[in-house]
């Protein structure tokens, strides 16, 4: 959907000549969010508006659906790709309304369409339209700014959003609102979005891809579990942390990490020939499950090896499970906070889906499988 080829930028001439975007080639697919990342002054704005012709190319390509950009009218290109910039830039003296309508204006959409579409999207983002739609840009909080800022670049529905830093005066708290609001949104829309992020957590988040860069030059374009998981040099590696490990646990969910099968128990029955069977099955724990599936009671092999009795003796009320629908770091906490070696995952109804073992986790993310 988005292909760059070989785009490179040049400031100045001669000896004082600056290469700030290199030979930069990447492969974006429709639907896709793609960030931007790397430290200050590595390229990453020059790279974002030269997709928009903001700033023309020094040599290579833009490719937007299979056409070069360059054989488009600028003016009309901008028209099709939503454009967030840093600092939000609406217009003071325009109401929210007509700020959010800039782009269908422009566009010659007829008034009570850009309106009804000004409504729609304010409503997206949970501001309510009557009390907003008249409002000027000073009687809104930044945070609400800003997404009056994402909503006007969604306003005529382009295919393609480029978005620099679009949440960066966003308080952290408030930021991950916004993040998960816009991520539920792509979610409908679907658009191909180039995205400029600081923030490695944020990064991780929203990215499908990350596109890291070095004094103008692409480092690496990989999904950020390959990233994080195989840095492709020591500089990605230093950029990411120490505790890339750990950003990980996040992007695998309970589901895919899990061990489906599971050994049951029933309370009765005698430690020796529940351990027996654990052991046959290489489960490390088991659980009394009831007649609607879920998990009453678990029981480590730790806790009865040496023992006899019945596992009703033994076994501890399962009180803590984890959703299947969560991450992996949603369970190392709940195991850390519990101090429980393995963890049941449910599903929405409650129902025993699998088993979380630390050990799954570790093979998970040594394995590097999602
Ligand atoms: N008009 C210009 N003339 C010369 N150099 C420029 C010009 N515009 C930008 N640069 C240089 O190009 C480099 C890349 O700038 P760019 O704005 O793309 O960085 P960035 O990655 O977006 O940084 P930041 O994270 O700070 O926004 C910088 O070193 C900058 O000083
Ligand atoms: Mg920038």
């Amino acid at each position: 959907m988005i292909r760059l080829e070989n785009l490179t930028k040049i400031y100045g001439e001669g000896h004082s000549a600056m290469k700030v975007v290199d030979d930069v080639s990447l492969d974006l697919p429709q639907g896709e969010i793609c960030v931007l990342l790397g430290p200050s002054g590595c390229g990453k704005t020059t790279t974002m508006k030269m997709i928009n012709r903001l700033i023309q190319p020094t040599s290579g390509k833009v490719f937007i659906d299979g056409k070069d950009t360059s054989t488009v009218d600028p003016i009309e290109l901008r028209r099709t790709i939503g454009y967030v910039i840093q600092q939000i830039g609406l217009f003071p003296n325009k109401t929210i309304e007509d700020n959010i309508c800039v782009v269908p204006d422009l566009l010659g959409w007829d008034r009570p369409k850009s309106r009804a579409r000004a409504k729609e999207l304010l409503d997206l983002v949970g501001l309510q339209p009557d009390l907003f739609l008249k409002r000027y840009p000073r009687e809104l909080s930044g945070g609400q700014q800003q997404r009056v800022g994402v909503l006007r670049a969604l306003a005529a529905d382009p295919p393609v959003m480029l978005m620099d830093e679009p949440f960066g005066a966003i308080d952290p708290i408030n930021r991950e609102v916004i993040q998960e609001e816009f991520l539920k949104i792509q979610k409908k829309i679907r658009k191909t979005i180039i995205f400029v992020s600081h923030d490695l957590d944020e990064a991780v988040k929203m990215a499908d891809k990350i596109a890291i860069f070095r004094s103008g030059k692409l480092e690496q374009f990989a999904s950020p579990n390959e990233l994080l998981a195989r840095p492709a040099n020591g500089f990605i590696e230093s950029f990411l942390g120490s505790d890339r490990a750990l950003k990980r646990l996040r992007l695998v969910s309970v589901q895919a990490a899990m061990q489906p099968e599971f050994v049951t128990v029933s309370m009765a029955e005698p430690v020796e020939q529940a351990l027996a069977r654990m052991r046959s099955r290489g489960a490390a724990a088991a659980f009394v499950v009831n007649a609607e599936g879920r998990a009453e009671a678990v029981l480590t092999v730790e806790a009865i090896e040496g023992h006899s009795g019945s596992i009703a003796d033994f076994a501890q009320p399962a009180t803590v499970s984890v959703p299947i629908t969560g991450d992996l770091r949603q369970a190392v906490s709940l195991m850390f906070a519990h101090a429980m070696p393995v963890l049941p995952c449910v599903d929405g109804g409650g129902k025993l889906c699998g088993v979380m073992t630390y050990r799954a986790i570790v093979q998970n993310l040594v394995g590097g499988k999602t």
